[in-house]
């Protein structure tokens, strides 16, 4: 039976930022035509995150869900995927772990490569379970995409949150083998520990990922991988959502398959409908792009699905997902279209008020307006520790 040693996706949920800045807010200061932004980037608005959200309260939020649906008996191990991390010691995913109420019987660890971050953990998420098909790994991606402020990688800024539960017989999709690899020491996109925003070389990051979708389909191929026509469609790494269409092109003329513009599009543009008015939420971003897919139009039972990851510096995956029969019934459609039209639009002053009050770093006591939509915040800051509010059921 196949569907006995299947691994992969039971559940994905997300969420992101209580705030939103529209492009056509950030072009009036910045001065560049909203063409620029909408079709050029393929971006039209961004998500904010209010004074009291971080990477942990989002990651709560988007969790969550998961937990109240499946329970936490099963889940024996939390792997949180973040680029913009809280602490150098501490795992953020064990403040998550406390908010949700989660048992002690678990291990909790953190990972970092950049935007690739939420793909390695999938993937040693998946290996658990293939060793122990009882348990449950709670894969969490939460990220805030922060360029310098009057920077060209401003217009492409985001936030957001990904839960996955990985599962054995997984209801959504089916993580397949062989993956294809690449790795090359690059410095396109990095952010040393003392900055809060990353330094970039715009042009440079761009021909790197494209390098890295050639060097993992020929990786992939070179492991036995499938043919290029037995892929539905690819999900791509969105740091903007016009690089997906990018991408598209690159994958095809590496596989020698010629396309027009117009199927392209036609294959892409089901995946961006949530990157493109969150901006880019670094690790997160790729799992939103199948979420957009999923919980699009097209009827996708049985269809195999490619899943392009990229993170800086730089580390690419190239693998594929087989959805499951029926995954439509465990959807998060009405959660996800509601937590984005829920978000409260903030003008380009208050944003920048926001990006400009940082938090103290000599221990002071900090406390934080209360201005979160969802059941966790960011409450304050005293004596170096971060204080959280919200939920914590049973321990
Ligand atoms: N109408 C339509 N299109 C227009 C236009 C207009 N009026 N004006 C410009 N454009 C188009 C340009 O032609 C260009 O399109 P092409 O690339 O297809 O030619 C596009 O808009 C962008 O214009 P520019 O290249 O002039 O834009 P820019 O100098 O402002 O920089 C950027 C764009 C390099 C992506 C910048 O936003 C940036 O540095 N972003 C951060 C880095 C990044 O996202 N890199 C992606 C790969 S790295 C990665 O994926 C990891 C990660 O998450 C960071």
């Amino acid at each position: 039976m196949p569907g006995d040693r299947t691994v992969g996706i039971h559940d994905l949920s997300f969420r992101t930022g209580s705030l939103v800045l529209t492009h056509a807010e950030l072009s009036k200061h910045t001065g560049a035509s909203l063409a620029k932004y909408h079709q050029g980037i393929g971006q039209r608005a961004m998500s904010v995150p209010a004074a009291d959200e971080d990477i942990v309260t989002m990651a709560a939020e988007a969790a969550a869900p998961v937990i109240e649906r499946h329970g936490c008996d099963r889940i024996r191990t939390v792997l949180f995927a973040t680029e913009t991390s809280i602490d150098q010691s501490k795992a953020a995913g064990v403040y998550a772990h406390s908010l949700l109420g989660l048992p002690s019987h678990i291990r909790v660890v953190e990972l970092k490569q950049a935007c690739y971050g939420a793909t390695a953990a999938l993937q040693f998420a998946a290996a658990l379970v293939q060793r122990e098909p009882e348990q449950q790994v709670l894969v969490i991606a939460s990220d805030i995409a922060r360029y310098d402020l009057d920077s060209p990688g401003e217009a492409t800024q985001g936030a957001a949150a990904v839960a996955m539960l990985v599962s054995a017989r997984p209801a959504i999709a089916a993580i397949d083998r062989p993956s294809g690899l690449h790795t090359h020491d690059i410095m396109d996109f990095w952010r040393p520990n003392y900055r809060e925003t990353a330094l970039v070389d715009g042009k440079k990051s761009l021909a790197a990922y494209l390098a890295a979708v050639e060097g993992t389909w020929r990786d992939y191929q070179n492991h036995q991988g499938l043919a290029i026509e037995q892929i539905r469609t690819v999900c791509y790494h969105q740091p903007f959502t016009r690089m997906a269409f990018k991408a598209h092109r690159q994958l095809l003329d590496t596989a020698g398959v010629s396309s027009s513009d117009t199927a392209i599009a036609h294959a892409i543009t089901p995946t961006t409908r949530y990157n493109e008015t969150i901006g880019n939420s670094y690790t997160a971003s790729l799992y939103l792009a199948l979420a957009a897919l999923l919980e699009g139009d097209e009827d996708l039972d049985e269809a195999t699905v490619g899943l392009f990851s990229y993170g800086s510096g730089s580390v690419a995956e190239f693998f594929t997902t087989r959805i499951t029969p029926g995954y439509r019934t465990h959807l998060r459609t009405a959660a996800h279209t509601d937590v984005i039209a829920r978000r409260r639009p903030i003008d380009y002053a208050t944003y920048r008020r926001l990006r400009e009050d940082t938090l103290p770093d000599d221990g002071t006591q900090h406390s934080l307006p209360h201005q979160a939509l969802g059941r966790f915040r960011l409450s304050g800051i005293a004596g170096h520790q971060r204080l959280y509010e919200g939920f914590r059921p049973s321990n």
